[in-house]
Protein backbone atom coordinates (compact mmCIF):
# COMPACT_ATOMS: atom_id res chain seq x y z
CA UNK A 1 0.00 0.00 0.00
CA UNK A 2 1.30 3.74 -1.13
CA UNK A 3 1.50 5.94 1.75
CA UNK A 4 -1.35 8.32 0.73
CA UNK A 5 0.56 11.49 -0.39
CA UNK A 6 2.56 9.30 -2.95
CA UNK A 7 -1.13 8.18 -4.30
CA UNK A 8 -2.46 11.16 -4.70
CA UNK A 9 0.53 12.81 -6.46
CA UNK A 10 0.11 9.37 -8.53
CA UNK A 11 -3.43 9.95 -8.88
CA UNK A 12 -3.12 13.11 -10.27
CA UNK A 13 -0.16 12.21 -12.77
CA UNK A 14 -2.57 9.67 -14.21
CA UNK A 15 -5.19 12.19 -14.98
CA UNK A 16 -3.09 13.99 -17.15
CA UNK A 17 -1.67 10.90 -18.26
CA UNK A 18 -4.62 9.17 -19.54
CA UNK A 19 -6.61 12.48 -19.77
CA UNK A 20 -9.02 11.60 -17.71
CA UNK A 21 -11.95 13.23 -15.34
CA UNK A 22 -12.35 12.07 -11.58
CA UNK A 23 -15.80 12.90 -10.13
CA UNK A 24 -16.73 11.82 -6.78
CA UNK A 25 -19.79 12.28 -4.74
CA UNK A 26 -20.34 13.92 -1.65
CA UNK A 27 -20.47 10.13 -0.02
CA UNK A 28 -16.96 9.05 -0.92
CA UNK A 29 -14.07 8.74 1.96
CA UNK A 30 -12.56 12.72 2.21
CA UNK A 31 -9.05 11.59 0.77
CA UNK A 32 -11.25 11.19 -2.86
CA UNK A 33 -13.20 14.16 -2.44
CA UNK A 34 -9.99 16.01 -2.13
CA UNK A 35 -8.31 14.48 -5.38
CA UNK A 36 -11.32 14.80 -7.56
CA UNK A 37 -11.51 17.54 -10.01
CA UNK A 38 -15.08 17.04 -9.86
CA UNK A 39 -17.50 16.88 -6.74
CA UNK A 40 -21.59 16.58 -6.47
CA UNK A 41 -24.69 15.16 -5.99
CA UNK A 42 -26.43 12.40 -8.20
CA UNK A 43 -27.98 15.41 -10.38
CA UNK A 44 -24.68 17.23 -10.68
CA UNK A 45 -22.44 14.37 -11.73
CA UNK A 46 -25.00 13.14 -14.42
CA UNK A 47 -25.36 16.60 -15.62
CA UNK A 48 -21.15 17.33 -15.69
CA UNK A 49 -20.92 14.27 -17.38
CA UNK A 50 -23.11 14.75 -20.34
CA UNK A 51 -20.69 17.92 -21.18
CA UNK A 52 -17.11 16.92 -20.45
CA UNK A 53 -14.60 16.93 -23.39
CA UNK A 54 -12.28 14.26 -21.93
CA UNK A 55 -12.53 10.79 -23.00
CA UNK A 56 -12.02 9.32 -19.55
CA UNK A 57 -14.49 9.62 -17.11
CA UNK A 58 -13.88 7.91 -13.74
CA UNK A 59 -16.88 8.08 -11.10
CA UNK A 60 -15.65 7.62 -7.46
CA UNK A 61 -19.59 6.34 -6.67
CA UNK A 62 -21.91 3.91 -6.98
CA UNK A 63 -22.58 1.51 -9.90
CA UNK A 64 -25.91 3.46 -10.96
CA UNK A 65 -23.76 6.76 -11.09
CA UNK A 66 -21.08 4.94 -13.93
CA UNK A 67 -24.26 3.67 -15.59
CA UNK A 68 -25.96 7.37 -15.84
CA UNK A 69 -22.65 8.30 -16.69
CA UNK A 70 -22.27 5.38 -19.73
CA UNK A 71 -25.34 6.14 -21.23
CA UNK A 72 -24.97 9.72 -21.35
CA UNK A 73 -21.37 9.37 -22.57
CA UNK A 74 -21.32 5.59 -24.74
CA UNK A 75 -18.48 6.38 -26.91
CA UNK A 76 -15.95 7.39 -24.06
CA UNK A 77 -14.35 4.95 -21.06
CA UNK A 78 -16.40 5.47 -17.84
CA UNK A 79 -14.45 3.65 -14.96
CA UNK A 80 -15.68 3.18 -11.22
CA UNK A 81 -12.65 2.14 -8.92
CA UNK A 82 -14.67 -1.03 -7.41
CA UNK A 83 -17.37 -2.47 -9.64
CA UNK A 84 -19.09 -3.78 -6.67
CA UNK A 85 -19.92 -0.47 -5.37
CA UNK A 86 -23.86 -1.20 -5.78
CA UNK A 87 -26.91 0.30 -3.79
CA UNK A 88 -29.25 -1.45 -1.62
CA UNK A 89 -31.88 0.85 -2.74
CA UNK A 90 -31.06 0.09 -6.51
CA UNK A 91 -30.78 -3.52 -5.54
CA UNK A 92 -34.32 -3.17 -3.74
CA UNK A 93 -35.95 -2.57 -6.90
CA UNK A 94 -35.43 -5.66 -9.40
CA UNK A 95 -35.98 -4.67 -13.21
CA UNK A 96 -38.54 -8.02 -14.05
CA UNK A 97 -40.51 -6.97 -10.59
CA UNK A 98 -40.50 -3.11 -11.03
CA UNK A 99 -41.74 -4.44 -14.93
CA UNK A 100 -44.54 -6.12 -13.54
CA UNK A 101 -45.69 -3.66 -11.16
CA UNK A 102 -45.96 -1.21 -14.01
CA UNK A 103 -48.12 -3.66 -15.74
CA UNK A 104 -50.38 -3.87 -12.43
CA UNK A 105 -51.06 -0.31 -12.95
CA UNK A 106 -51.69 0.88 -16.94
CA UNK A 107 -52.30 4.61 -17.82
CA UNK A 108 -49.54 5.60 -15.13
CA UNK A 109 -46.46 7.47 -15.86
CA UNK A 110 -43.43 6.11 -14.37
CA UNK A 111 -41.18 8.26 -12.81
CA UNK A 112 -38.13 6.76 -11.42
CA UNK A 113 -35.27 8.11 -9.00
CA UNK A 114 -31.94 7.60 -10.71
CA UNK A 115 -30.63 5.39 -8.01
CA UNK A 116 -31.51 2.19 -9.73
CA UNK A 117 -30.17 -0.06 -12.23
CA UNK A 118 -30.22 0.82 -16.43
CA UNK A 119 -32.68 -1.58 -16.87
CA UNK A 120 -35.33 -0.04 -14.11
CA UNK A 121 -34.50 3.31 -15.81
CA UNK A 122 -35.13 2.28 -19.15
CA UNK A 123 -38.38 1.01 -18.19
CA UNK A 124 -39.07 4.50 -17.08
CA UNK A 125 -40.51 7.59 -18.71
CA UNK A 126 -38.50 10.22 -16.65
CA UNK A 127 -36.10 10.20 -13.90
CA UNK A 128 -35.81 12.40 -10.93
CA UNK A 129 -32.52 12.94 -8.12
CA UNK A 130 -34.03 13.98 -4.64
CA UNK A 131 -32.93 17.55 -6.28
CA UNK A 132 -35.23 17.64 -8.71
CA UNK A 133 -37.83 15.23 -7.94
CA UNK A 134 -40.48 17.71 -6.64
CA UNK A 135 -39.78 20.02 -9.76
CA UNK A 136 -40.06 17.39 -12.07
CA UNK A 137 -43.17 15.47 -10.54
CA UNK A 138 -44.90 19.71 -10.71
CA UNK A 139 -44.36 19.91 -14.15
CA UNK A 140 -47.18 16.84 -14.32
CA UNK A 141 -50.76 17.89 -13.77
CA UNK A 142 -52.20 17.55 -10.75
CA UNK A 143 -54.61 14.39 -11.70
CA UNK A 144 -51.42 13.13 -13.67
CA UNK A 145 -51.72 9.17 -12.32
CA UNK A 146 -48.03 8.24 -11.38
CA UNK A 147 -46.09 5.41 -10.36
CA UNK A 148 -43.00 6.35 -8.91
CA UNK A 149 -40.06 4.14 -7.51
CA UNK A 150 -37.96 3.02 -6.18
CA UNK A 151 -37.77 4.92 -2.70
CA UNK A 152 -40.61 4.63 -0.90
CA UNK A 153 -40.03 7.34 1.67
CA UNK A 154 -39.16 10.39 -1.27
CA UNK A 155 -42.31 9.43 -3.08
CA UNK A 156 -44.16 9.64 0.44
CA UNK A 157 -42.45 12.72 1.30
CA UNK A 158 -43.54 14.57 -2.21
CA UNK A 159 -47.11 13.16 -2.01
CA UNK A 160 -47.43 14.74 1.78
CA UNK A 161 -45.60 17.96 0.48
CA UNK A 162 -47.69 18.25 -3.17
CA UNK A 163 -50.97 16.69 -1.98
CA UNK A 164 -50.46 13.90 -4.48
CA UNK A 165 -51.10 9.79 -4.42
CA UNK A 166 -48.41 8.70 -6.39
CA UNK A 167 -47.90 4.71 -6.31
CA UNK A 168 -44.95 3.92 -4.33
CA UNK A 169 -42.62 1.12 -5.14
CA UNK A 170 -41.90 -0.15 -1.75
CA UNK A 171 -37.81 0.24 -1.50
CA UNK A 172 -35.61 2.18 0.84
CA UNK A 173 -31.89 3.10 1.61
CA UNK A 174 -30.82 0.50 4.26
CA UNK A 175 -27.95 4.39 5.16
CA UNK A 176 -31.09 6.93 5.46
CA UNK A 177 -33.47 4.23 7.26
CA UNK A 178 -30.95 3.94 9.89
CA UNK A 179 -31.67 7.38 11.72
CA UNK A 180 -33.12 6.91 14.83
CA UNK A 181 -35.44 10.31 16.31
CA UNK A 182 -34.38 9.16 19.77
CA UNK A 183 -31.32 9.44 18.44
CA UNK A 184 -31.73 13.00 16.69
CA UNK A 185 -33.44 14.07 20.05
CA UNK A 186 -30.88 13.17 22.17
CA UNK A 187 -28.08 14.94 20.19
CA UNK A 188 -30.48 18.32 19.76
CA UNK A 189 -30.77 17.95 23.83
CA UNK A 190 -26.84 18.25 23.43
CA UNK A 191 -26.69 21.61 21.09
CA UNK A 192 -30.28 22.88 21.29
CA UNK A 193 -29.57 25.56 18.88
CA UNK A 194 -28.81 22.93 15.99
CA UNK A 195 -30.77 22.83 13.32
CA UNK A 196 -31.79 19.26 11.40
CA UNK A 197 -30.54 18.71 7.87
CA UNK A 198 -32.64 15.33 6.71
CA UNK A 199 -31.57 13.85 3.15
CA UNK A 200 -35.65 12.65 1.58
CA UNK A 201 -34.69 8.79 1.87
CA UNK A 202 -34.86 9.41 5.58
CA UNK A 203 -38.08 8.15 7.17
CA UNK A 204 -40.70 10.07 8.06
CA UNK A 205 -40.43 10.85 11.47
CA UNK A 206 -36.81 12.06 10.72
CA UNK A 207 -38.02 14.19 7.86
CA UNK A 208 -40.95 15.54 10.18
CA UNK A 209 -38.55 17.16 13.00
CA UNK A 210 -36.00 18.45 10.07
CA UNK A 211 -35.60 21.56 9.34
CA UNK A 212 -34.52 21.52 5.73
CA UNK A 213 -34.45 18.08 3.54
CA UNK A 214 -32.90 18.20 0.82
CA UNK A 215 -29.98 16.52 -1.43
CA UNK A 216 -26.65 16.56 -0.38
CA UNK A 217 -26.26 19.47 -2.91
CA UNK A 218 -29.48 21.67 -1.42
CA UNK A 219 -28.28 20.42 2.37
CA UNK A 220 -24.55 21.74 2.05
CA UNK A 221 -26.26 24.81 0.20
CA UNK A 222 -28.41 25.55 2.73
CA UNK A 223 -25.63 25.32 5.40
CA UNK A 224 -23.43 28.12 3.37
CA UNK A 225 -25.93 30.44 3.12
CA UNK A 226 -26.84 30.43 7.29
CA UNK A 227 -25.51 32.81 9.39
CA UNK A 228 -22.35 32.53 10.98
CA UNK A 229 -21.71 30.61 13.99
CA UNK A 230 -24.61 27.95 13.06
CA UNK A 231 -24.82 24.79 13.85
CA UNK A 232 -26.32 21.55 12.24
CA UNK A 233 -27.41 18.22 13.15
CA UNK A 234 -26.84 16.37 9.43
CA UNK A 235 -29.43 12.89 8.51
CA UNK A 236 -27.23 11.77 6.20
CA UNK A 237 -24.47 9.89 5.05
CA UNK A 238 -21.36 11.06 7.04
CA UNK A 239 -19.04 11.60 3.97
CA UNK A 240 -20.95 15.49 3.25
CA UNK A 241 -19.77 16.94 6.72
CA UNK A 242 -16.00 16.88 4.95
CA UNK A 243 -16.76 19.26 2.33
CA UNK A 244 -19.75 21.09 4.75
CA UNK A 245 -17.03 21.27 7.03
CA UNK A 246 -14.84 22.67 4.46
CA UNK A 247 -17.19 25.34 2.56
CA UNK A 248 -18.34 26.32 6.20
CA UNK A 249 -15.65 26.79 8.77
CA UNK A 250 -17.23 28.81 11.37
CA UNK A 251 -20.02 26.50 11.40
CA UNK A 252 -20.33 23.27 13.24
CA UNK A 253 -21.66 20.09 11.73
CA UNK A 254 -22.67 17.01 14.23
CA UNK A 255 -23.74 13.55 12.42
CA UNK A 256 -27.13 11.91 12.74
CA UNK A 257 -26.34 8.89 14.69
CA UNK A 258 -28.37 5.49 13.79
CA UNK A 259 -30.46 3.50 15.75
CA UNK A 260 -27.65 1.00 17.03
CA UNK A 261 -25.56 3.28 18.82
CA UNK A 262 -21.86 2.58 18.41
CA UNK A 263 -22.40 1.67 14.13
CA UNK A 264 -21.03 3.18 11.20
CA UNK A 265 -24.62 2.62 10.03
CA UNK A 266 -24.80 6.30 8.73
CA UNK A 267 -21.43 5.15 6.62
CA UNK A 268 -22.83 3.80 2.75
CA UNK A 269 -20.27 0.55 2.98
CA UNK A 270 -20.37 0.66 -0.59
CA UNK A 271 -19.85 4.65 -1.38
CA UNK A 272 -16.67 3.45 1.12
CA UNK A 273 -15.45 1.15 -1.36
CA UNK A 274 -13.91 3.54 -3.39
CA UNK A 275 -10.39 3.97 -2.06
CA UNK A 276 -6.96 5.96 -3.22
CA UNK A 277 -5.79 2.77 -4.22
CA UNK A 278 -8.27 1.60 -6.33
CA UNK A 279 -8.55 5.02 -7.94
CA UNK A 280 -4.71 4.93 -9.02
CA UNK A 281 -5.12 1.50 -10.10
CA UNK A 282 -8.41 2.18 -12.55
CA UNK A 283 -6.32 5.29 -13.67
CA UNK A 284 -3.63 3.36 -14.62
CA UNK A 285 -5.17 -0.03 -16.21
CA UNK A 286 -8.12 2.17 -17.33
CA UNK A 287 -10.34 -0.85 -15.90
CA UNK A 288 -12.59 -1.36 -14.14
CA UNK A 289 -14.94 -0.15 -17.29
CA UNK A 290 -18.68 0.41 -16.41
CA UNK A 291 -20.77 -1.21 -19.73
CA UNK A 292 -24.17 -0.88 -19.98
CA UNK A 293 -26.35 -3.44 -22.95
CA UNK A 294 -26.18 -0.97 -25.63
CA UNK A 295 -30.07 -1.93 -26.50
CA UNK A 296 -30.43 -1.00 -22.74
CA UNK A 297 -28.86 2.08 -22.77
CA UNK A 298 -30.79 3.64 -25.83
CA UNK A 299 -34.20 3.11 -23.88
CA UNK A 300 -32.44 4.54 -20.53
CA UNK A 301 -30.95 8.06 -22.74
CA UNK A 302 -34.63 9.03 -23.33
CA UNK A 303 -35.97 9.43 -19.45
CA UNK A 304 -32.13 10.01 -18.52
CA UNK A 305 -32.27 13.67 -21.34
CA UNK A 306 -35.84 14.37 -20.10
CA UNK A 307 -34.93 14.65 -16.77
CA UNK A 308 -32.06 16.96 -17.54
CA UNK A 309 -34.34 19.47 -19.74
CA UNK A 310 -36.60 19.24 -16.60
CA UNK A 311 -34.84 20.14 -13.74
P1 LIG B 1 -28.10 12.87 -3.90
O1 LIG B 1 -29.19 13.03 -4.93
O2 LIG B 1 -28.23 13.83 -2.80
O3 LIG B 1 -26.77 12.83 -4.55
O4 LIG B 1 -28.32 11.45 -3.22
C1 LIG B 1 -27.72 10.31 -3.74
C2 LIG B 1 -27.79 9.18 -2.84
O5 LIG B 1 -27.33 8.11 -3.13
C3 LIG B 1 -28.45 9.34 -1.60
O6 LIG B 1 -28.33 8.22 -0.86
FE1 LIG C 1 -27.49 3.78 -2.32
FE2 LIG C 1 -28.08 4.53 0.14
FE3 LIG C 1 -25.54 4.30 -0.57
FE4 LIG C 1 -27.05 6.31 -1.55
S1 LIG C 1 -26.44 5.98 0.58
S2 LIG C 1 -25.66 4.99 -2.69
S3 LIG C 1 -29.04 5.28 -1.75
S4 LIG C 1 -27.05 2.63 -0.46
Amino acid sequence: MEAVEALKAKINRLKKEKNAVVMAHYYVRPEIQDVADRIGDSLALARIAAELDEPVIVICGVNFMGETAKILCPDKTVLLPDPAAGCSLADSCPAADFAEFIAEHPGHTVISYVNTSAEVKALSDVLVTSSNARKIVDSFPADEKIIFGPDRNLGGYINAETGRNMVLWDGACHVHEQFSVEKIAELKREHPGALVLAHPECKKPVLMLADKVGSTAALLQFAIEAPAGSEFIVATESGILHEMQKKCKDKKFYPAPPMAGGCACNDCSFMKLNTLQKLADCLENLSPEVTVDPQVAEKALAPIRRMLELS
